[in-house]
């Protein structure tokens, strides 16, 4: 092995493979006070609530910005993401453009239920989708002067147990840096290095994967709904949401391990209306012209506890839902309001009290939220096992027809307050 050295301060050195040799060279070096792996909605919220806290952080990202703002994701909001937003000034073009929903429809053939979430448990959520969340949240963190590391690779979290962690990762340019720190973040997602920088021995894990996935379509219509509309069908389950007035999103349950290949715009529609429509009088799906298309598979996973030393981890880094409650990005968003208050006390005063109590505290929702989106996906997706469907049809008729059955779904999907 052949070493060159680029610099003279030992500690400034990384090392870094280039072709046979081991290259080591100075770093471009930072320090702050948090570092933030991920800019998805976890780190860019967390970033903006920490900077209230009045404590520092540099944020790192393996995509580009544009990559990031355009990934098609999540649209629905819980009432206390919404509410927390609006406390930290990001609800302005939420509440311009997003749009109210008190309710959801239930369905499968021959019935359709409105549950109005308003009614039950005097809240409802809004339909604003990831994509603008995480636009509001860039805006906002440029506007604050955030400091942004983009288009970083091979992202490696160091001295998690001590008081002085770092980060290493080479730089769009291709130049080895490292950025020091007090605290280091993981919202870096299911693939991120953060969650396998916990070391098998210091965590527990738990893990579902389900016989199925969606396939997800984005479609340049008007919404054929007022609200979202959780189909049941015999064929497998759908969902109708939306974006805006004029963009529809639109889910069909498809088998695991789905080629999109094997799904033309004309089946697509087909599979909609037959499994949205059939059996609701007079009710008709408009077609048009689908602008994204990608399968999704479903997993819940969660791993606690969600500290390591000086390793806090918030969002899908942590734990994975599967989407049918609409939870994943609202369980991000409750994670790093916990999260921001404890790091601000314990950076500002020393206190740990708070960082201390943040995995137990946010676990407390994570297991909520895995029960109620583990609920949710078994009820409405079918498993071709007609003793299954038997017991699904109760169950939705249950939840349809009771109060004390509509109220469990509604509290849990319009959501718990932050804190729960
Ligand atoms: P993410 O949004 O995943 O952000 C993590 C960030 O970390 C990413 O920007 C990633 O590029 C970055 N990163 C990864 N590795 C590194 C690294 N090595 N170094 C630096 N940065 C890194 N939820 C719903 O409620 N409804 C949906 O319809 C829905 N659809 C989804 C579709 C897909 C394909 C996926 C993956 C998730 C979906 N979710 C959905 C879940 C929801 O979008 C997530 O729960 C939410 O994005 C979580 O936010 P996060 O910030 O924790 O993670
Ligand atoms: C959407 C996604 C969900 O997982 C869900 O349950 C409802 C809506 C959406 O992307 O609009």
């Amino acid at each position: 092995m052949i070493t060159a050295v680029f610099a003279q301060r030992k500690d400034a050195l990384v090392e870094r493979a280039v072709g046979p040799f081991t290259v080591r060279m100075t770093a471009d070096r930072a320090r702050t006070q948090v570092a933030i792996i991920g800019a998805g909605p976890a780190g860019l919220l967390l970033s903006h609530l920490l900077e209230r806290e009045g404590v520092e952080s540099v944020v790192v990202e393996t995509r580009s910005r544009e990559y990031v703002e355009a990934r098609i994701r999540a649209g629905i909001l819980e009432s206390s993401t919404v509410e927390l937003l609006d406390a930290v000034g990001l609800g302005e073009r939420l509440h311009r453009e997003g749009f109210e929903h008190r309710g959801i429809y239930l369905q499968w053939p021959g019935e359709r239920h409105h549950l109005d979430f308003v009614d039950l448990v005097g809240r409802g959520v809004t339909v604003y989708g990831q994509t603008q969340v995480t636009k509001d949240l860039g805006r906002a963190r440029d506007a604050a002067g955030q400091e942004f590391r983009y288009e970083v690779e091979d992202t490696q979290l160091h001295d998690l147990t001590t008081e002085h962690p770092y980060v290493t990762f080479t730089t769009g340019e291709g130049r080895p840096a490292r950025i020091d720190a007090d605290v280091v973040v993981g919202c870096d997602g299911s693939f991120g290095p953060s969650r396998t920088s916990v070391p098998a021995s210091a965590a527990r894990t738990w893990e579902r994967t389900y016989p199925y996935s969606w396939l997800g379509v984005l479609a340049d219509v008007a919404p054929s709904t007022d609200e979202l509309i959780y189909a049941w069908h015999p064929d497998g389950f759908a969902l109708h949401s939306m974006r805006s007035s004029t963009v529809s999103r639109l889910y069909l349950q498809v088998p695991p391990e789905t080629d999109v290949a094997d799904w033309p715009d004309d089946r697509i529609w087909a599979a909609l209306g037959q499994r949205l429509g059939q059996g609701q009088g007079g009710w008709r799906l408009t077609p048009g012209p689908i602008s994204e298309k990608s399968v999704l598979p479903m997993r819940s996973f969660v791993l606690a506890p969600m500290q390591y030393g000086r390793l806090f981890l918030a969002g899908d880094a942590a734990h994975i839902v599967p989407p049918t409650g609409a939870k994943g990005l609202n369980l991000a968003v409750a994670d790093v309001a916990l999260l921001a208050p404890a790091l601000g006390r314990l950076l500002t005063t020393k206190d740990e009290t708070l960082a201390e109590a943040y995995s137990e505290s946010a676990l407390r929702r994570v297991w909520r939220c895995t029960h109620f989106s583990w609920w949710m996906t078994t009820m409405l997706h079918t498993s071709g096992d007609p003793f299954d469907a038997q017991l699904q049809r109760s169950q939705l008729e249950w939840v349809a027809r009771s109060e004390a059955g509509a109220t469990g779904l509604a509290e849990n999907y319009a959501g718990l307050p932050i804190g729960y």
